[in-house]
């Protein structure tokens, strides 16, 4: 007979983290999986992260995610990052290593696998608006990817600066740096495969002006934000007739990659997927295949 797997608490933390689907995704995974544990959402301050991540280690914690605005602040209580969260400079999983705390980053691994099947990033242009920490994750992921010009275009010129440098020093050959406003004169998107909003006004409604007739038909555009309904910028751009992808995508596999270096078994997928899907998240598959998309339930 098979034993009885001990059940374990996992959560993710952060201020604000009431709108985070991570326990709806991780929730459902460990049910398809046949396994006992519980993923929470816990409200915690960058003050009180110390002690949080003390109470974590002294409950013997199966694993925990990070959210604004602790992806930061969280490394000096760390015994050790990952390669993957030092080349981003952020941390969104901890292991727990017997009593060792290691901090990981899923979000750009999950970037690209979101974008599988989609789009083809070898050798391509790529351009990112924005320059702060989801940037970083993106830009990291696109130079691991090979792209062959990364263009990155934000509002603060010295932001977007220190972010072409850290993509440099990961290795991005072409990397160069436009004002935000160059995007609406369409310069700074001509012959991109791809453009990535990672600012945060997806979230405000009011979108980036792009230009985008400057940019190739199958040209894809990216925003980070999820949410039941199209953002502003994949709005305008689906408008125009261009290809769309929101930040649900993402979420789906930068959970998946956390949950199988918590468990050390393959992730199920459909599983979290379909609980997104029943949370009013919209999942395409790729190449504009069937939209797996379930409304909003009264409570979630
Ligand atoms: P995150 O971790 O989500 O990336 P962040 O590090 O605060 O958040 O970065 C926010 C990004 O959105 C930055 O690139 C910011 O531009 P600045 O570097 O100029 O601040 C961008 N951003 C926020 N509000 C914006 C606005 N109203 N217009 C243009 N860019 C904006």
């Amino acid at each position: 007979m098979a034993r009885r797997e001990q059940a374990r608490l996992f959560g993710v933390l952060g201020e604000p983290v009431e709108h985070s689907l991570s326990p709806v995704m991780h929730n459902a995974a460990f049910a398809a999986a046949g396994l006992p544990h519980l993923y929470l959402r816990y409200r915690v301050a960058p003050a009180g992260l110390r002690s949080a991540l003390d109470e974590a280690r002294r409950l013997r914690m199966g694993g925990l995610n990070l959210t604004v605005p602790l992806k930061e602040a969280v490394r000096p209580f760390l015994d050790a990052v990952t390669p993957e969260a030092d080349r981003i400079g952020a941390v969104n999983t901890i292991l727990f290593r017997g009593s060792r705390l290691i901090g990981d980053n899923t979000d750009g691994r999950g970037f690209a696998r979101a974008l599988r099947g989609r789009v083809r990033l070898r050798g391509a242009t790529a351009v990112v608006l924005g320059a702060g920490g989801a940037a970083r994750a993106v830009g990291a992921a696109l130079v691991a990817a090979g792209v062959g010009r990364l263009v990155v275009a934000n509002r603060t010129r010295a932001r977007g600066e220190a972010l072409a440098a850290r993509l440099r020093a990961l290795g991005g050959r072409d990397v160069v740096v436009v004002p935000l406003a160059a995007v609406a004169r369409g310069s700074a998107v001509a012959g991109a495969s791809l453009v990535v909003n990672t600012t945060s006004t997806g979230l405000h409604g009011a979108a980036v002006r792009v230009r985008h007739a400057a940019t190739p038909r199958d040209c894809l555009f990216v925003d980070l934000v999820y949410g039941p309904s199209a953002t502003p910028f994949l709005a305008a751009a689906a408008r125009a007739g261009r290809r769309t992808l929101d930040g649900a995508a993402m979420l789906l596999h930068q959970g998946a990659l956390a949950w199988e270096a918590w468990l050390g078994r393959p992730a199920p997928l459909g599983a979290m997927a379909h609980a997104l899907a029943g949370a009013g998240l919209t999942l395409t598959r790729p190449r504009g295949a069937a939209t797996v998309a379930v409304p909003r339930p009264a409570h979630v």
